[in-house]
């Protein structure tokens, strides 16, 4: 990678999560997860299209909401110019966009909606392309190597037990709550493991298994592919591990699996989501959740709060903002509402 993005792209990206979490906020609890995913879209592609990247966007809006903006394949970075033809000294970049992961969290004022972003070398993200779902195992650094998804729930949660010097019964598991994902349910309670069932946003509930404090020690479940990608963009700089496997919902998708080449049988290492070692990560809150406190509003602003990563040099910081709404407006395209 070039010295110029070495120096500045960890921070630079978290002012894209940071305007794409105060661009939604205002949205939080009306029940309209459209309206607060374009707000939080616009936001981030504007903001974006200023970081001085030739980037690619691999992870995008598009599967399953059919997005025209941030779709998978989208060119976006300052170093793309108005012809479409990069600038050769800025190296080209592989981005995932979450502009919301939660929007539904979001949409009802729950906990956990983020806004998140990653960047890689080039080339180093996995694409699932129309294959939106994957089943997910996730760990933080202490039991890296030491799980796998071929392996049973009870010996990956014993495993881990080993790892963390604790018995199985003082693990917490974490699991979208759909029915495709009862049999894990029901492995983890035979397991006599807690279990902290979610309604959505797996990206957060990933990328606590690595931090300290959350309460969460191991990610399991089908949940989307995209997300995937964004959370193991997150473990790589956590020093974290995970595991994935395609999921097909029905004829069409392994159809779409044999004709695109996709093994549905492969299991997916952290390196094969995710295949550099410099990988860029920033994550605002939206709303109030485990690992990040959302967007606060006051009199003449607001505060954020983020995290803000990079896997070659292990740096994590958090940041907390705040913000002058008005300031925001004057130099914004962006409606951040106040
Ligand atoms: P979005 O808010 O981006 O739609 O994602 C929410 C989410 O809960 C993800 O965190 C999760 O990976 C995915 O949806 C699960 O998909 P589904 O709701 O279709 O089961």
């Amino acid at each position: 990678m070039s010295d110029q993005l070495d120096r500045n792209l960890a921070l630079e990206l978290v002012r894209v999560t940071e305007g794409a979490a105060l661009a939604s906020a205002r949205w939080m609890g009306r029940g309209d997860k459209e309206e607060a995913d374009q707000a939080a879209v616009n936001a981030m592609r504007l903001l974006l299209g200023q970081v001085n990247i030739d980037g690619t966007v691999i992870i995008g809006e598009g599967e399953k909401d059919h997005a025209p903006m941030l779709y998978n394949g989208e060119r976006i970075g300052r170093a793309v110019q108005a012809n479409g033809q990069p600038d050769a000294a800025v190296q080209s970049v592989d981005i995932a966009v979450d502009p919301i992961d939660g929007t539904r969290l979001l949409s009802l004022g729950l906990p956990n909606a983020l806004a998140v972003i990653a960047i890689a070398d080039r080339g180093a993200m996995f694409a699932p392309e129309h294959l939106v779902y994957m089943e997910k195992i996730a760990v933080g650094p202490a039991a890296r190597g030491m799980i796998h998804l071929d392996a049973t729930v009870e010996e990956n949660l014993k495993a881990l037990a080993r790892a963390k010097k604790r018995d199985v019964s003082d693990l917490t598991a974490v699991i979208l709550d759909r029915p495709r994902n009862e049999k894990y349910v029901e492995a983890v309670r035979a397991c006599g493991a807690r279990l902290k069932l979610i309604t959505d946003g797996d990206v957060a509930a990933g990328i606590s298994t690595a931090l300290e404090g959350t309460g969460v020690d191991i990610l399991l479940g089908i949940g989307g592919s995209p997300e995937g990608v964004i959370t193991a963009a997150a473990l790589k700089c956590l020093g974290g591990d995970m595991q994935s496997k395609l999921w097909a919902r029905d004829d069409a998708d392994r159809a779409y699996a044999r004709q695109a080449g996709y093994d549905l049988n492969k299991v997916l290492s952290l390196n094969d989501l995710v295949d550099s070692d410099n990988v860029f990560f920033a994550a605002t809150g939206v709303t109030d959740g485990e690992m990040l406190k959302g967007v606060h509003y006051s009199s003449d602003g607001a505060t954020t709060e983020s995290l803000v990563m990079r896997s070659r040099s292990g740096t994590i910081r958090r940041i907390f903002a705040s913000h002058r709404i008005h300031k925001l407006m004057s130099f914004s395209q962006v409606e951040y509402g106040a």
